[in-house]
């Protein structure tokens, strides 16, 4: 993610106001829903200002929580602190993480796959699949070639206008759009337990406008002695 983009998120975790709301999907939700959690172990990759490493601390989850945005991890802190909540925050960029092995019981990376370059994105994803321990879950959305910031970055791209209609205030820190079906099938090794891909309304920031999501829960194969 280059420097111009960390400002950005900086000025926009930088308000009061939580910028995206603490509303998280529903098909992550309804699955804590049914996991047992003492002893726990989450990582939450891009955290931003944390509104899913809060919902997992909250179930009792051991959370280690990074994003490069210094705003976002300050507000994520003093959330935590105020509510006494099981969160380590560090402002922390995916390319120096250390992906250690078998570590985290669950991984969640909500709309960051998608920011990143295609060198570090594979790096991750290999590292999420190393550090998962086996049988732990994986939570990840992004954002498809549907997505009407996609359609404005080609229309910028190309000589042919198009009306890509909203966009999101955060469309310029995109870095790529997966294909449909892309994100499904780099965790191909993986059991898919939930797969959807759709066009939705977002309300929770800036001027209303479209996204259109890949969103994925997979389990990491069992061990096998
Ligand atoms: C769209 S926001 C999503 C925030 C959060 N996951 C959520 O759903 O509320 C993307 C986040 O990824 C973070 N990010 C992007 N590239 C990163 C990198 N290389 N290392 C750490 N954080 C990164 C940004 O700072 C930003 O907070």
């Amino acid at each position: 993610m280059k420097d111009a983009y960390i400002k950005k998120f900086d000025s926009v975790y930088g308000s009061n106001d939580s910028y995206y709301g603490f509303e998280l999907r529903k098909e992550f939700t309804d699955y804590l829903k049914k996991k047992p959690l003492a002893g726990q172990t989450a990582l939450d990759l891009g955290c931003g200002e944390g509104r899913y490493s809060l919902f997992l601390a909250q179930k009792g989850y051991a959370t280690l929580a990074i994003d490069r945005s210094r705003a976002g991890i300050e507000k994520l802190k003093k959330m935590a602190g105020t509510f006494q909540l099981p969160i380590s925050a560090e402002v922390l960029d995916i390319e120096n993480f250390v992906f250690e092995e078998n570590q985290f019981d669950i991984i969640v990376g909500a709309t960051v796959l998608d920011h990143l370059c295609r060198k570090l994105r594979h790096k991750t994803i290999n590292g999420i699949k190393k550090s998962l321990k086996p049988e732990g879950a994986l939570y990840v959305n992004v954002f498809t070639v549907s997505d009407p910031g996609y359609r404005a970055k080609m229309d910028a791209a190309s000589k042919i206008k198009i009306n890509p209609g909203n966009i999101s205030d955060t469309a310029e820190c995109m870095e790529y759009y997966f294909d449909s079906n892309e994100l499904k099938s780099l965790f191909s090794d993986f059991k898919t337990l939930y797969y959807y891909e759709g066009i939705e309304p977002d309300l929770s920031h800036g001027t209303p406008h479209d996204h259109a999501w890949a969103c994925l829960l997979a389990q990491k194969p069992a061990l096998v002695l």
